[in-house]
């Protein structure tokens, strides 16, 4: 038996003490939020935080995670309201999807470090792999949810424009579709 504290819940699960925390998470707790990419703490899909720490789940036995705070997505806010939650909506950052709980959770942790950071900051914390190359609007998006957007900056521009243009060709395909 492994304790541990997820979301600020507590509870036990019935594991081998070397049994991955990624695993854990999704079958035993059932948070599947926490994605499965490499397994080999190369992708970032697995991404959760161990006492505000981001760390890839996938090759971290859980029992390094007992008696510490265990945040997934599904714990970052209960409505999706917390400010990385906010601006990824903003711009439609994701574009299939699978990535984005990990990017995001990387990203919370950043801002918990750096609330203003630069594009270096970003860059160097967000090792995250995109295989959909979503990378120009999560850097826009940290961006806004750290509030130090520019306006006018040609980045944000490039990241809403893109979102805009993506709503467009959405609807325009309902469109056509009906
Ligand atoms: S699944 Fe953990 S880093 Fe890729
Ligand atoms: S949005 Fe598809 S892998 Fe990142």
């Amino acid at each position: 038996m492994v304790q541990l504290n997820i979301n600020g819940r507590s509870q036990q699960v019935d594991v081998e003490p070397d049994t991955p925390l990624l695993w854990v998470i999704r079958e035993q707790v059932g948070l599947t939020g926490t994605k499965y990419g490499c397994g080999v703490a190369q992708c970032g899909a697995c991404t959760v935080h161990i006492d505000g720490e981001p760390v890839r789940s996938c090759s971290m036995p859980v029992s390094a995670a007992a008696g510490k705070r265990i945040t997934t997505i599904e714990g970052l806010s209960r409505d999706g309201s917390h400010p990385v939650q906010k601006a990824w909506a903003e711009l439609d950052v994701p574009q299939c999807g699978y990535c984005q709980s990990g990017q995001i959770m990387a990203a919370a942790a950043l801002l918990g470090k750096k609330p203003q950071p630069t594009d270096k900051d970003i860059d160097e914390a967000m090792t995250n792999i995109c295989r959909c190359g979503t990378y120009q609007r999560i850097r826009a998006a940290v961006h806004i949810a750290a509030g130090t957007a520019k306006a006018g900056g040609s980045i944000i521009h490039m990241a809403a424009d893109t979102a805009r243009a993506d709503d467009f060709a959405a609807h325009t395909d309902h469109a056509t579709e009906a």
